[in-house]
């Protein structure tokens, strides 16, 4: 279900979905937090389950900020070692639970942490779900500014449209081309595909390391929780 921008079920189901997460933050040390509108809601009911773990990572600057205005205490990825469990929004999964991400601009943060823990849940509204990825949303791709319009090429040998996000630097000082219309019949492919290309920093695309539950919030309020096909 494709809503319009002032479609009001679509903030609830965001909550839903990221309440639902809520309660399977259980036998959890160290937490990976993810980035968004979606994920703002994991956080703000997070601060009334915090002595259910030791505290955090954060995707994005802005995650760290919103969870240390909760009282979590944010932790660095390189002081935990691996994360119990993961959770996070997407712009875009498909019926095998692959994504696209990284309209927020956080992709490579989120793909570490989704890729170092043991658990990830996606916390999703219905307007996230595609038959296809290849028909949904543009793929970010993270680049070192040196090497954009490099990459660009590469990407338009690759049939994809990129356009630069102007005025936008990541948390890690680089750009990120938005693309279009890319070929994406073999999602995994690609998303090595791409990563191959030298000053590429990472892809919107996870088919490698996909979620191992989502729960999926649909326009009647109430909360799937979906199985891979
Ligand atoms: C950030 C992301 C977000 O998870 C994605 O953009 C979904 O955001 P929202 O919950 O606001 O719809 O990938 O980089």
């Amino acid at each position: 279900m494709q809503p319009t921008s002032s479609s009001p079920w679509v903030e609830k189901a965001k909550r839903l979905a990221a309440e639902a997460a809520l309660s399977m933050v259980q036998n959890v040390r160290y937490l990976g937090v993810g980035t968004g509108s979606t994920t703002r809601y994991f956080i703000e009911g997070l601060g009334k389950i915090q002595d259910q773990f030791d505290g955090a990572v954060a995707s994005s600057e802005q995650t760290a900020s919103l969870l240390r205005q909760t009282g979590i205490p944010v932790l660095d990825l390189n002081e935990t070692g691996d994360i119990d469990l993961y959770v996070d929004g997407a712009d875009a999964f498909d019926p095998h639970f692959r994504l696209i991400k990284g309209h927020g601009g956080a992709l490579t943060r989120e793909k570490i942490l989704a890729t170092a823990s043991r658990r990830f849940i996606l916390i999703v509204d219905e307007t996230k779900r595609f038959d296809r990825l290849g028909d949904s949303v543009s793929v970010p791709v993270e680049v070192i500014p040196f090497a954009r319009s490099y990459v660009a090429r590469q990407i338009v040998r690759m049939g994809g449209t990129p356009a630069l996000r102007e005025r936008y630097l990541t948390d890690n000082g680089n750009q990120i081309l938005d693309v279009l219309s890319l070929p994406l019949a073999d999602p995994s492919q690609v998303e090595r595909q791409i990563q191959c290309i030298p000053g590429v920093v990472e892809v919107g695309i996870f088919a490698e390391r996909l979620p191992d539950l989502i729960l999926m919030a649909t326009s009647s309020l109430v909360v799937e929780r979906l199985k891979a096909v």
